[in-house]
């Protein structure tokens, strides 16, 4: 599924404070329309051990920054993001693949889990699952992902591996708009890192993480501020031009 534009009139929470700028886009019908509007309320999906959730919650108390993390939703229970949001006072929920019976039921829940903190934008930082159709339904163009690499380069779950094993001299990181493919969704942000004679997986991926929590703070901003547009391939930050 390509990510689509976000219907002007549908449960779009995203405008708490009534503004109703970006839902039109005047009256051309063709014309694209913002994903997201002025919005607040992130839920952030992650597995690991957080630091690119640490960074967005570093954020999110400058009310300038426009967003806030309001929870944070994880597939395992012992990741050390649940700890980094607990010590920020974030509520977590756990939907753990092992307590269903298969996929759709996972999805379904994992669904229900985001659902019930009514999130603006999803932010998955760091999560190592595929996301199903309940979650990609509910937030069409309102769901982004990092990425360790210079999409469409390396996707999938060894990104920093596959690019030194291919011998690239710049990698980096992506956000990208969640669509159902492997990170393949259009390209919101990227942020080249060189890559060093001595590195390895784990020096070269500590590099980008660095590059990859700039990146993070200063988009998922500006998209809570100014919304995305989405129009096929092409992600922009702010409303749309024509
Ligand atoms: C990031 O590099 C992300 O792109 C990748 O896993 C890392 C997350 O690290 N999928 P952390 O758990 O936020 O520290």
């Amino acid at each position: 599924m390509t990510a689509r534009p976000h219907a002007p009139g549908s449960s779009d929470r995203s405008a708490p404070d009534g503004d109703p700028s970006g839902t039109r886009t005047g009256t051309d019908p063709t014309a694209p329309r913002p994903s997201t509007r002025r919005s607040g309320r992130l839920v952030v999906l992650a597995s690991g051990a957080g630091s690119t959730l640490a960074a967005l919650l570093a954020a999110h108390d400058d009310p300038a920054w426009g967003a806030r993390v309001v929870a944070v939703v994880s597939d395992r229970p012992g990741a050390g993001a649940l700890d980094v949001a607990r010590s920020a006072g974030v509520p977590t929920a756990v939907v753990a693949m092992a307590d269903f019976p298969d996929r759709p039921a996972w999805d379904r829940a994992l669904a229900d889990a985001v659902r019930v903190f009514g999130p603006d934008l999803v932010v998955l930082a760091g999560f190592m699952r595929l996301v199903g159709p309940p979650l990609l339904e509910s937030y069409p163009g309102r769901m982004l992902n990092t990425h360790p690499a210079l999409l469409p380069a390396f996707p999938g779950a060894h990104a920093v591996r596959d690019a030194l094993a291919h011998g690239v001299r710049v990698t980096g990181c992506s956000l990208i708009v969640v669509d159902a493919g492997v990170d393949s969704g259009p390209i919101v942000a990227q942020v080249p890192v060189p890559v060093l004679d001595d590195d390895d997986e784990a020096s070269l991926h500590e590099r980008i993480k660095v590059a990859e929590r700039v990146m993070l703070v200063e988009t998922v901003g500006a998209v809570a501020r100014d919304g995305l547009t989405i129009d096929g391939r092409h992600a922009r930050v702010g409303r749309p031009v024509r």
